[in-house]
């Protein structure tokens, strides 16, 4: 079945990027010259997704804003005479449909994606972690899954190696390797402290799940943090049908974390169409004068 829906978790707090993310949806710090989420919507609407559904909560109205047509905004840029601006602004506005769900409870990132289950029904879908940028030089890193997906059929993770000292930031996948970059899950784990695995394999915030992830997560007990983890899950569903671990061709930014924004920004900023030249000029004096 073709994979037509994305999920993107929005509900967080942002503790991480407090006090920048205290009155602003960490969400909608910028990277460049637009904020975080619509990179990622960016990413969905080029591998061909029709429909986004984004998981919120109280306080983060501003980036279903982001997203709506503002008929005042559209009027003034028209009458001021501003073609382009009000071209961007129009683009952002027609860049795909979207549908928010509310987390009624903070129980984590499984409970977040249990929340969109009557609007994902009964097919395959992407999920995507707004913390999550990929820079990728061939295809965006959804459409490398959709990709694989078309072969295997089966649930996909997104990985990457990780030093062993951060294994504790991520979900941790064990398996045997099936194809090239491709792995077969056997275990997987949320957060184990460095040492208490051999893998260096990390979940990053992208997914390709069937829906029988959600009566999984609906028997899920909370674990790591005392949260309903999707990692706990999806192990669940690797007993019962395939899982694989794909590492995608790309490098990921964690951009919910101060100092991977920071590289996200460095990174965006080099390759931005009209800023790009002249940032990394600077870029070259700021490392000369180090
Ligand atoms: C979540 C997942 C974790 C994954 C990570 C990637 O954790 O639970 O398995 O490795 O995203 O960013 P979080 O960073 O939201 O705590």
């Amino acid at each position: 079945m073709k994979v037509r829906k994305a999920v993107i978790p929005v509900a967080g707090l942002g503790t991480r990027f407090l006090p920048a993310s205290k009155a602003i949806p960490k969400e909608m710090l910028t990277i460049v010259d637009r904020p975080t989420i619509q990179y990622i919507v960016e990413e969905v609407v080029s591998s061909g997704i029709e429909v986004i559904i984004f998981v919120t909560s109280a306080g983060k109205s501003a980036i279903e804003n982001h997203f709506d047509y503002n008929f005042e905004l559209d009027t003034l840029l028209r009458q001021k005479n501003k073609p382009e601006i009000y071209e961007e602004v129009r683009h952002i506005s027609n860049l795909i449909d979207i549908i928010a769900v509310r987390q009624k409870k903070p129980l984590g990132l499984g409970h977040a994606i249990w929340s969109a289950r009557n609007v994902v029904g009964d097919e395959p879908f992407l999920v995507l972690l707004g913390d999550d940028l990929v820079l990728s030089d061939q295809l965006p890193c959804c459409k490398q899954m959709l990709n694989l997906y078309e072969e295997v059929q089966d649930s996909i993770v997104a990985t990457q190696r990780v030093p062993q000292e951060e294994t504790g930031q991520y979900g941790i996948v064990e398996g045997e390797q099936v194809r090239e970059g491709g792995h077969k899950v056997l275990r997987m784990v949320e957060k184990p402290a460095p040492g208490t695995t051999d893998s260096d394999l990390a979940i990053i915030g992208r997914y390709l799940l069937q829906p029988d992830i959600f009566p999984l997560l609906q028997q899920t007990t909370p674990g790591h943090g005392g949260e309903i983890q999707l990692t706990d899950a999806l192990l669940a569903m690797s007993k019962k049908r395939p899982l694989y671990a794909y590492e995608f061709e790309g490098t990921r930014y964690d951009a919910g974390d101060k100092l991977g924004y920071l590289k996200a920004i460095v990174a965006f900023a080099q390759r931005h169409p009209s800023l790009g030249k002249q940032f990394r000029k600077h870029l070259k004096e700021v490392c000369a004068s180090l």
